[in-house]
């Protein structure tokens, strides 16, 4: 039996155009979605569309990874990270928006915002199809599309009013494109002091690069401006589940033995969550993009 496509990706079929030819719109028969050229993805049973076709995105989380970041994101530790987010999406565009989240992992992010935008509509994109299966349920009003953020988005010009980067991989040319003149770019990225004792206790788990933030100014700085940015940092204190998750749904999880765990330092107690949040407005063509 053909698998129905969900009401979500329905209304946000006029978002899409096709990854192969770049015609817009894909419309929906037999399971799948077609362009008017005759190129075809498969909508996935667990209701995300199958857009990345040809070679193998070269980064994505794993369904353990996955599983991890559901089980700690259900612990509502981050919760003061998603309603900022919701806040400075939800503060800069009407509550019709269009919201696309990239690398959306389970989806928490962006159901953040859609509940703080009753009539929004929302479409989250990752490599990772364990990772979709979560963010085509995450929400009623959010869609859910396998895509590698590298690779010019399947999304038509200018058809968004909030991109969501949260901990995520970047293709700033790419936001610049799909977002509307008066849209929003949110970021969020852990500062150096993020999960600082937790890092301390396992010299293996991967550090806060840094340099990172000046990279992150020169990539995003032709395209876009910051409008405000926000720190957010508090303490939590960790239950030993929820440690084991917050390492194991990074890519630390990899450089981390099960020894480094069985230490009596683990879990740690109290750590520091520590991260910035910046709306960046789309710079005008031509006087960044293009003038720089
Ligand atoms: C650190 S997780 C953050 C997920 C989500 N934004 C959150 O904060 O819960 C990074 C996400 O980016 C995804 N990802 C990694 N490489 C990607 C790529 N090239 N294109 C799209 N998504 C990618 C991963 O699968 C993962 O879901
Ligand atoms: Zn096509």
């Amino acid at each position: 039996m053909p698998v129905s496509l969900p009401p979500a990706l329905e209304s946000s079929l006029d978002l899409l155009c096709c990854p192969t030819c770049r015609t817009r719109r894909l419309h929906p028969g037999g399971g799948a979605l077609r362009c008017p050229k005759g190129h075809t993805f498969d909508i996935a049973r667990h209701g995300y569309a199958g857009l990345l076709t040809g070679p193998r995105a070269t980064s994505g989380d794993d369904a353990p990874m996955v599983r991890a970041r559901d089980r700690f994101l259900s612990t509502g530790t981050y919760a003061p990270v998603r309603d900022t987010g919701a806040r400075l999406a939800a503060d800069a565009v009407s509550e019709r928006a269009t919201v696309v989240d990239v690398g959306c992992g389970t989806g928490y992010y962006l159901a953040g915002v859609l509940d703080e935008l009753p009539g929004a509509r929302g479409l989250g994109l990752d490599t990772s199809v364990r990772a979709l299966r979560s963010a085509a349920r995450a929400h009623d009003r959010a869609a859910a599309v396998a895509w590698d953020v590298f690779r010019p988005l399947p999304l038509a010009d200018g058809v968004a009013d909030v991109v969501l980067d949260i901990f995520a991989p970047r293709n700033p040319a790419e936001f610049h494109r799909v977002l509307r003149p008066a849209g929003r770019l949110v970021v969020i990225r852990p500062t150096g002091r993020h999960l600082a004792e937790l890092r301390g206790r396992l010299p293996a788990m991967v550090t806060v690069d840094p340099a990172k933030e000046q990279r992150l100014h020169r990539a995003l700085d032709p395209f876009f401006e910051a409008a405000v940015t926000e720190q957010v940092e508090y303490p939590v204190t960790l239950t030993g589940p929820a440690a084991l998750d917050l390492v194991a749904m990074t890519p630390s999880a990899r450089h981390v033995s099960r020894a480094d765990l069985d230490d009596d330092g683990f879990p740690p107690g109290e750590v520091t969550v520590s991260v910035l949040a910046t709306a960046y407005r789309p710079r005008r063509p031509g006087a960044g993009a293009s003038a720089r």
